[in-house]
């Protein structure tokens, strides 16, 4: 095995990391009785829920002939097949055959272990006996307190990047990007020279920057609720959980209004690979401060996203043309970038796959 160091990782092919959980779908999107097909980890898969709400997943392919199990019928506490009438167990074991009362003990699918905690269903795509219900992603974990009811929730959306992983943990991490991708929209222009300190804690990396006195432009006043021109500080703190999970915490403060409680809105973003070039981002909104959550908060935030989205669709062309012979130059603001892009790789050679190497 070669030694990683960031010269020779490919961002644009960094491997999976199976024994961890993986958020797959926000709770609201799995309804009872109706089958729910997503991808992970290049392998399709089936959520459904039991007649008692209980959420299973499923290996999304039918043993007898290879029909999607999703395009079948969710009954009590199984699903259909939709080509001869199969039916399989949470557990993917064929519990009917119509035309045979014998069931081949080959005639079962794959199933995965799945928990819902913070809105969200999370697989764990890896070795089943390691699934460790404690090692789901919690509030508690995040800053944030369900049980505290000055907390509101709100699941924003789900945004799909056809890029490699690696790339959105970068993008999150680098918080130069703000002043120029976004000027106007979620900065007015300061974020790129505020101070900054980056710092890793196993396979946790976080980055913070400190503003300190800023003017509010009409897009970050929507954002956080206050009206433009508010003059403000905001401490932004970007934290990767790797491998499946980004947290931005923005703290805003009054300086001319010292006693007044500062406003904080956390991003709660999981970040599943479906494939090597291809990931889904959900977003959660926790703040602290009564909001009342419109649709054009959402849009705002949406065409923020498809912003990144555009920008790292258009990088990860760039590595499946080139792969690695595509070069790039890093500077100083990239540190915290760079830390994940290694974490990440070294997660996946010690989970037994090869990061792609640069051969320079
Ligand atoms: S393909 Fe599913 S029952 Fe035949
Ligand atoms: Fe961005």
């Amino acid at each position: 095995m070669r030694e990683i160091s960031r010269n020779v990782i490919c961002p644009g092919t960094q491997p999976f990391v199976r024994d961890q959980w993986y958020a797959i779908a926000f709770s609201h999107e799995v309804e009872r009785g109706k089958p729910f097909a997503r991808k992970c980890m290049d392998e399709p898969v089936l959520l459904f829920r039991e007649s008692d709400g209980r959420i299973a997943a499923l290996y999304d392919r039918c043993p007898h002939r290879g029909v999607p199990l999703s395009q079948g019928r969710v009954l009590d506490h199984a699903v259909e097949c939709v080509y001869h009438g199969f039916q399989f167990d949470r557990t993917g074991r064929c519990v009917l055959i119509p035309t045979q009362e014998h069931i081949p003990q080959a005639a079962c699918t794959r199933s995965y272990p799945v928990i819902e905690q913070m809105q969200f269903v999370w697989i764990w795509m890896g070795d089943p006996a390691k699934a460790d219900a404690a090692l789901v992603p919690n509030y508690a974990q995040m800053g944030c307190s369900e049980s505290d009811r000055a907390w509101r929730f709100e699941p924003y959306f789900m945004m799909e990047i056809k890029a490699n992983y690696s790339l959105l943990f970068e993008n999150l991490l680098d918080t130069s990007h703000i002043s120029f991708l976004h000027i106007g929209g979620i900065d007015g222009g300061n974020m790129a020279t505020a101070p900054y300190t980056t710092s890793t804690d196993g396979s946790v990396v976080t980055l913070e920057r400190d503003l300190k006195r800023d003017m509010a432009v009409p897009g970050t006043a929507k954002l956080f609720s206050m009206p433009a021109g508010q003059v403000f500080s905001r401490r932004l703190r970007s934290q990767s959980f790797l491998p499946h999970l980004h947290l931005i915490s923005n703290t805003i403060g009054f300086p001319d209004a010292p006693s007044r409680a500062p406003h904080v809105r956390l991003n709660i973003m999981p970040i599943t690979p479906a494939s090597r070039n291809h990931l889904y981002q959900f977003v959660v909104i926790a703040t602290s401060y009564p909001v009342n959550v419109t649709p054009d908060m959402k849009e705002q935030l949406w065409t923020v996203f498809v912003q990144d989205r555009d920008t790292l669709e258009a990088i990860q062309a760039g590595y499946d043309a080139f792969g690695p012979d595509l070069r790039e130059v890093s500077v100083k603001a990239d540190a915290a970038a760079l830390s994940a892009r290694r974490i990440l790789a070294r997660l996946g050679q010690a989970a037994g796959e090869e990061a792609p190497l640069d051969p320079a």
